[in-house]
C-alpha cells in the first residue's frame, strides 16, 4: 500500500523493519509484550504472505498505531474471509481518529483482496474498543471461544 494521509492527520503506510521498536511498544500497550527482535522476525514472516498486511499510522514521523489483517479462503463462501487481527493506537494518540483511519485502510486492503466482509474478535475486557468498533460500523454477531493447545502427550 502506498502511504496516504487520512482525515485524522495520520499517514497510513505498510510497516517496515525500522518500525519494530515502536511496534513493540504498541504491542505491549495491547497486552502482548514482545521484543523489537521478535517483532523484526514476525514482520519478516508476515511480509512473505500475500494474504496478510501490517499497517502503521504515523504522526510527525513517529509510528503511533498498528493494524494487521489476514484474508483466507473458506469452504462456506467463495469470497475470501477477512479478519482484522490487530489494532492498537498509542495511548497518547487515542481519540484523534487514527483507529478509525487505520480500520478504513484495512477495509480497503481486504476489499482489494476480494473480501466482502471483515470480522474481528476482541476480549470481553475491551469494552471501550467494542464501543469504538460499533461506532465505525461493526456489529456484534457472535462470541469467541478459545482453548490453549498443550503439547500432545502421545505423539503418533
Ligand atoms: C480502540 C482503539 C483502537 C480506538 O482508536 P482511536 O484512535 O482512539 O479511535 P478513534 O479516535 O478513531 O475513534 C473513532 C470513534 O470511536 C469513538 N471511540 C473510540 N474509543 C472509544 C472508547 N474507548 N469508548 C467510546 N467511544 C470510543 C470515538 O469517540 C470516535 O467517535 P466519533 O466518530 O463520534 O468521533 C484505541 O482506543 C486503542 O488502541 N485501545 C487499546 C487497544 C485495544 O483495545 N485495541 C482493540 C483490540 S480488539
Amino acid at each position: 500500500m502506498s502511504a496516504a494521509t487520512r482525515p485524522s492527520g495520520a499517514i497510513i503506510r505498510t510497516a517496515e523493519q525500522g518500525d519494530a521498536a515502536m511496534l513493540a511498544v504498541l504491542l505491549e500497550q495491547l497486552g502482548y509484550p514482545a521484543t523489537a527482535d521478535e517483532v523484526v522476525e514476525r514482520l519478516a514472516r508476515l511480509g512473505q504472505l500475500r494474504t496478510a498486511v501490517v499497517l502503521v499510522g504515523e504522526v510527525k514521523n513517529e509510528v503511533v498505531a498498528l493494524a494487521t489483517s489476514h484474508v483466507f479462503p473458506s469452504i462456506h463462501a467463495t469470497p475470501p474471509a477477512a479478519l482484522l487481527t490487530t489494532l492498537v493506537v498509542h495511548a497518547a494518540h487515542r481519540g484523534a481518529g487514527i483507529g478509525a483511519a487505520l480500520c478504513r485502510a484495512v477495509e480497503d486492503w481486504a476489499r482489494a483482496q476480494g473480501a466482502i466482509r471483515i470480522s474481528l474478535t476482541s476480549g470481553l475486557q475491551r469494552a471501550g474498543a467494542h464501543v469504538f468498533y460499533e461506532r465505525i460500523g461493526y456489529q456484534r454477531t457472535g462470541v469467541r471461544l478459545g482453548k490453549t493447545l498443550t503439547p500432545a502427550s502421545h505423539p503418533t
